[in-house]
């Protein structure tokens, strides 16, 4: 292995485990709570007194987020798996992409909803067009769901990777929200394609 590859691939290795024992000391069930907490630090979305959806929730980390550092939060999840219950959540085991799933998130809050986060993806095929094609159409489904639910001054942050569908969902988001940002958090791996669309403000 060449001496840079060697020194990248360690470093890599370096930061994973610096969010993994960092989420493991302050009780966060995933180190995927820095990714939604570094978005927050850059766009200050989150507010005390808004309503929520977090969609592909498990094991839990951002709806872990939301509820200990934000007050009087209305907060519902799904996701393919259960997830060990968390303090005033209400968590729904389903597929979001069924409409009877969506209409339950519709009807829990009978109005329009502040904030969509989205960090669904599906289980690594190992073939990293499939599963960014995948991903991409999750990402799409949850923005047709947000445009359709949000309040007009709401958001909607998404996991999307760089991949075929990229540009089709950048332009989605831009011909329904005015103002859209790519974002790849800091503490997303820098060898993953992942990055974060965040749309605000519907047209
Ligand atoms: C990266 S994990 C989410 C981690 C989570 N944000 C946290 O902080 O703990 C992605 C999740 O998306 C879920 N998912 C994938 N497809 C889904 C679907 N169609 N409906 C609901 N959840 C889905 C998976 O089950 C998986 O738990």
């Amino acid at each position: 292995m060449k001496k840079n590859k060697f020194s990248k691939n360690w470093i890599i290795k370096q930061k994973r485990d610096i969010y993994i024992k960092k989420s493991k000391l302050e009780g966060y069930r995933s180190r995927a709570v820095y990714k939604l907490q570094e978005i927050n630090d850059k766009f200050n979305i989150i507010k005390n007194n808004i309503s929520v959806v977090d969609l592909g929730a498990a094991p839990g980390s951002w709806s872990q987020y939301l509820l200990r550092n934000f007050n009087n939060l209305k907060v519902i999840s799904i996701d393919l798996k259960e997830i060990e219950p968390i303090t005033n959540l209400f968590h729904i085991k389903g597929d979001f992409t069924e409409e009877q799933q969506q209409m339950k998130i519709e009807d829990y809050f009978g109005k329009k909803i502040d904030l969509i986060i989205s960090d669904m993806a599906v289980n690594t095929t190992g073939n990293k067009s499939v599963d960014s094609l995948v991903t991409g159409e999750l990402c799409i489904e949850a923005m047709n769901f947000s445009i359709k639910l949000l309040d007009q001054k709401g958001s909607f942050i998404s996991k999307l990777f760089m991949g075929s569908s990229f540009n089709e969902i950048v332009a989605l988001g831009k011909k329904s929200f005015k103002d859209v940002d790519i974002y790849k958090p800091p503490s997303s791996r820098k060898d993953s394609k992942e990055s974060f669309i965040i749309c605000r403000n519907l047209r």
